[in-house]
């Protein structure tokens, strides 16, 4: 590793130029604005605004960027090309600190297929441009691209002329992300000792995520000596991505004790920054990405959950509320333990001991057929329970056949007194049955000796999936009153018979339901 080196690693987010060139992301001058002045408050480095010989709209992008963003070093792209230099510091000279990025390929596949140049042409075209560049600004970043592909002697010859030539910050990529954690540290090592003026300048890591070790590779070039590290938000960036720098920068402060680094940015504006970002590209982030997924800090297991409830260390190595997450870190679903269950409740004001053996019973039928219980879903679960408990009718059993010639109901409900009526509804005792929600209303209506009218009934998924939840809300009329019932359940009869029954029951009791309308 390289000696005198501080711990400061610089933050170089490209969000705005490598995470751009993602698939289906095209951002307008007014929204790229919009997330670098997020990054500013967010506190990297250098913002690399755009590649500007590319578009006009870029070139705009990148010059509103240099003009309103004080803070960060403003960060163009160019070729090695004196017209995209020219370009380059055209829409970066007007920030306080304007820095121009050149590349070109060192590695033999790209100067034979891409480039078709020699090596002689690369030695030149890097000396001409960082020379060009340096004349026009005091900050030159020179990348030899495909430096992990490439070999090494050449590589460390072309970094040497860009040195000589002025660069202040040498960047080595790994392309096309094909470089593995030992085989990146060791050509950094190994470049640090061929280069020895690269000890004088800022070596950054560029890494791309195409199997998945962006991260890990760039931590892997700070751990040898680099002192920037290059990345997006949420990784985005060509094919599988960049380096997430959210992933990064939480490592470096939750393994200090690793890394013995600091960045500057402020990590409580990680939620803000990834929030925008995803919603500005229109990526959206897996729920299970590290630190921005939004499972990133759930625990829905029952063990991890106690866990987490008797001491949060046990199962969380990040408070996410100090990267701006102010989600609950408990996600109920078919795994959670009664614990968890009863701490949400009480947290919600929605604890009840008397009933509390039912809930989680309804709790675990309800988990184990839908894809997670919402906190929403929690609490109507509850509320269901203690409604169904207290309810003065009960309803022992119901069944119901609906063809297209037959719609027939069966139902047997307890009634306040204790005795038990059983009722079967069909068309040859009573109306035209309309449906099968007809057939079984009217056959309550005839087992409870209640004939009211039916204003209003409604169904709304509570959850999603084939076996959603559903709560229904049905209104009677009872002598011009309109009186609620409500239910849910994962059966939609069931539900209904439950919110006819209390609603008759709301009817007979004194604190009835405020009169409402559908
Ligand atoms: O991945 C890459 O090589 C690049 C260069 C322009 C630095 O993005
Ligand atoms: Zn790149």
């Amino acid at each position: 590793m390289s000696e005198a080196i501080d711990n400061h690693v610089k933050i170089f987010d490209t969000t705005l130029r490598d995470g751009e060139q993602s698939p289906r992301i095209a951002l307008s001058p007014a929204e790229k604005l919009e997330i670098a002045n997020q990054l500013n408050r967010f506190g990297v480095d250098i913002i690399e605004a755009g590649f500007p010989i590319t578009s006009e709209g870029d070139f705009a992008a990148v010059q509103a960027i240099a003009r309103e963003v004080e803070g960060p070093a403003i960060c163009a792209l160019a070729r090695t090309q004196s017209e995209d230099i020219q370009r380059a510091y055209d829409s970066i000279r007007d920030s306080e600190h304007p820095r121009i990025h050149t590349f070109i390929s060192t590695s033999e596949i790209h100067m034979t297929h891409q480039l078709h140049a020699s090596e002689e042409d690369v030695k030149g075209q890097a000396r001409a441009a960082v020379a060009i560049a340096r004349s026009l600004v005091d900050d030159v970043q020179f990348s030899p691209m495909d430096a992990t592909r490439a070999n090494i002697d050449f590589t460390a010859e072309v970094i040497q002329i860009a040195l000589d030539e002025g660069a202040t910050t040498i960047n080595i990529p790994d392309t096309v992300g094909s470089a593995q954690p030992h085989e990146y540290g060791e050509l950094i090592q190994r470049l640090y000792e061929r280069v020895p003026d690269l000890h004088k300048v800022v070596l950054s890591v560029h890494c791309h995520n195409d199997l998945g070790l962006a991260v890990a590779n760039s931590l892997e070039g700070v751990r040898q000596g680099a002192r920037q590290i290059e990345g997006t938000i949420n990784g985005i960036g060509e094919r599988a991505g960049n380096t997430a720098l959210e992933e990064i920068v939480v490592a470096i402060k939750t393994r200090a004790d690793h890394y013995g680094l600091s960045t500057s940015v402020i990590l409580s504006e990680i939620a803000r920054t990834s929030r925008l970002v995803s919603r500005l590209t229109g990526y959206v982030i897996q729920p299970n990405k590290a630190i921005v997924g939004s499972n990133a800090f759930k625990h829905e297991s029952g063990i991890h959950q106690d866990g987490v409830l008797k001491e949060r260390t046990t199962y969380e190595i990040i408070d996410p509320a100090t990267l701006g997450f102010d989600d609950p870190n408990i996600a109920l679903g078919k795994h959670s333990g009664r614990h968890a269950v009863r701490n949400f409740l009480e947290q919600h004001d929605a604890f009840e001991p008397n009933y509390f053996r039912q809930v989680f019973k309804r709790f675990k039928e309800i988990a184990d057929h839908t894809k997670g219980v919402s906190p929403e879903l929690m609490l109507l679960i509850a509320e269901d329970v203690q409604r169904r408990e207290e309810c003065s009718y009960r309803l022992s059993h119901f069944g119901v056949e609906s063809s297209s010639d037959s719609k027939q109901a069966t139902v047997r409900v307890v009634l306040p007194g204790g005795s038990e009526q059983t009722i079967i509804a069909d068309p040859s005792h009573y109306h035209e049955l309309d449906g099968p929600i007809d057939a079984l209303f009217t056959a309550i209506s005839r087992a409870t000796d209640t004939d009211y009218e039916l204003m209003c009934y409604t169904l709304t998924p509570m959850s999603s999936g084939q076996e959603a939840v559903g709560e229904v809300r049905v209104i009677l009329n009872v002598n011009g009153q309109n009186i609620i019932g409500r239910s849910i359940s994962t059966d939609t009869l069931e539900a209904s018979a439950w919110a006819y029954l209390d609603a008759l029951h709301q009817a007979a009791t004194d604190n009835k339901s405020a009169n409402s309308s559908c």
